[in-house]
């Protein structure tokens, strides 16, 4: 297969990174992209308005707005915010050109279902990191009672209304454990996931609910119960802060031996991540409840990553990482065990001078001296962070292109990055996200 980069346009936009310079100062924090997507779906719950705070301006963001619209809700964006007005929703339809490029909207399935009794969503499809299968979702709802069809890639669902159920995981996926929370929380009666997922995002989705009347306990363990209500009201809640942007601004500290501050931060949610910077090296000390300072080590020592669901070492931040490991002394081995597919950084990483081998879904990282500049292709949204982070260390020029999967994913990244004193500009375009819709 030729190499990606042959795939490249002469007008395709990329990022320019001028490598080797330190960063320094400090870099405010975006809303979390994956609790933001999954509660604007949790607002179809309620027949009334919800009001959302430190929403990212994301491409994604504007997606599932576009999504949401095409049901009949009504969005008000406003500074840093968005109002969701779901009080007449004209369609439990979500489109399929819409769905098709955004897979967390096939969540909406779970509140559409339980406050309609009816919903017809696209298969969301694969993507470049993994097949991506939908049957928990599915399995979950068909517990609570749902008449669950798939005929030409179309999910439809009917309920009456839905009945609380025991419903065990057989993995803790994050999707499926969200969709599910939320149809319970308008069922009859009571239902338990077992083997839940216990990320922050699923946390905050419980408390966004919550916050709207619903009845839910144990959300951040493997065992969820939820009490089914007649009717949820509108809420207005900030969404917390994106524990992976935070880990994309900790490794570039870290690869351009960088002494930076980051804020507003959870430190909870970043216990893997501090865990690994600290056996590398690194000190991290919390300066305020909710801000981080990052201190850089002179050389790093290598250490084997192993992903997993949360509290295990987050699949998001495995990429940003192996960058980081490129530069450590010794040799690494990471294991990418929740997706099948995720390396789609290691043969750009590889270009600009890393010795990375791949075998099956382990990665074996001999470090190098220095990473050399080099044009690169993105292939998914933090396999793209990635040659970001790595193009800020390398000698001379990076070319970053994939752009389009940045965008997705990291609110204003160069703007943040040029502010902590990188040398970097995007090249034939602009970000495709500057606000919310
Ligand atoms: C969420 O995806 C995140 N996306 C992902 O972030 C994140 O990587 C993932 O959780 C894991 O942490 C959003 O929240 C929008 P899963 P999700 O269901 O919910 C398998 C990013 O970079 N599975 O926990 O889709 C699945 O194939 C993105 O921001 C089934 O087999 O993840 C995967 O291998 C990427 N059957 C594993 O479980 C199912 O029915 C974990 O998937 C569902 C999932």
């Amino acid at each position: 297969m030729p190499p990606l980069i042959n795939t490249i346009s002469q007008d395709q936009p990329y990022l320019r990174i001028y490598g080797g310079r330190q960063l320094s100062g400090h870099v405010k924090i975006s809303g979390a992209k994956n609790s933001a997507l999954v509660l604007m779906t949790g607002a179809l719950l309620a027949e009334d308005t919800c009001h959302f705070h430190n929403v990212p301006a994301l491409a994604d963001i504007n997606r599932m707005g576009e999504i949401l619209q095409a049901l009949g809700v009504k969005l008000f964006p406003s500074k840093g915010g968005l109002s969701l007005d779901s009080r007449h929703l004209t369609s439990a339809h979500a489109p399929y050109e819409l769905v098709s490029q955004l897979r967390a909207s096939f969540f909406a399935i779970g509140p559409l279902l339980a406050r309609l009794g009816t919903a017809r969503v696209p298969l969301p499809g694969g993507c470049a990191i993994g097949a991506r299968p939908v049957e928990l979702h599915v399995r979950g709802l068909q517990a609570m009672g749902a008449e669950v069809h798939i005929e030409h890639g179309i999910v439809q669902a009917y309920a009456r209304k839905l009945k609380g159920a025991k419903i065990y995981l057989d993995y803790p996926s994050v999707g499926a454990t969200e969709t599910l929370m939320m149809a319970a929380t308008l069922a009859d009666g009571e239902t338990i996931i077992e083997n839940a997922a216990q990320e922050p995002e699923v946390v905050d989705l419980a408390n966004f609910c919550r916050s709207m009347g619903a009845k839910i306990r144990g959300a951040g363990t493997n065992t969820i119960t939820i009490v089914g209500v007649q009717k949820l009201h509108g809420t207005d809640y900030e969404i917390i802060p994106d524990r992976i942007e935070t880990g994309t601004f900790l490794t570039a500290a870290a690869i351009t031996r960088s002494e930076i501050t980051l804020a507003p931060v959870f430190p909870d949610h970043l216990t893997p991540i501090i865990a690994k910077l600290e056996e590398m090296g690194a000190q991290i000390v919390q300066e305020t409840p909710k801000t981080l300072r990052f201190i850089p080590a002179e050389t790093y020592t290598s250490t084997d990553i192993e992903t997993l669901p949360y509290p295990g070492f987050p699949t998001d931040m495995q990429s940003l990482f192996m960058a980081l490991m490129t530069i450590a002394e010794g040799n690494s081995i990471f294991s990418e065990t929740v997706f099948e597919n995720r390396f789609g950084h290691v043969p750009e990483l590889n270009r600009m001078g890393a010795d990375i081998r791949i075998k099956g879904n382990h990665a074996v990282i001999r470090g190098v001296p220095f990473l050399s500049g080099a044009p690169v292709m993105g292939t998914d949204l933090r396999a793209t962070a990635a040659l970001v982070v790595a193009g800020l260390a390398a000698q001379g020029e990076t070319q970053v292109y994939g752009l389009t999967h940045l965008d997705r994913g990291y609110e204003a990244i160069e703007a943040k990055l040029q502010q902590l004193g990188a040398k970097l500009e995007r090249v034939n375009g602009v970000p495709q996200a500057t606000a919310v819709l």
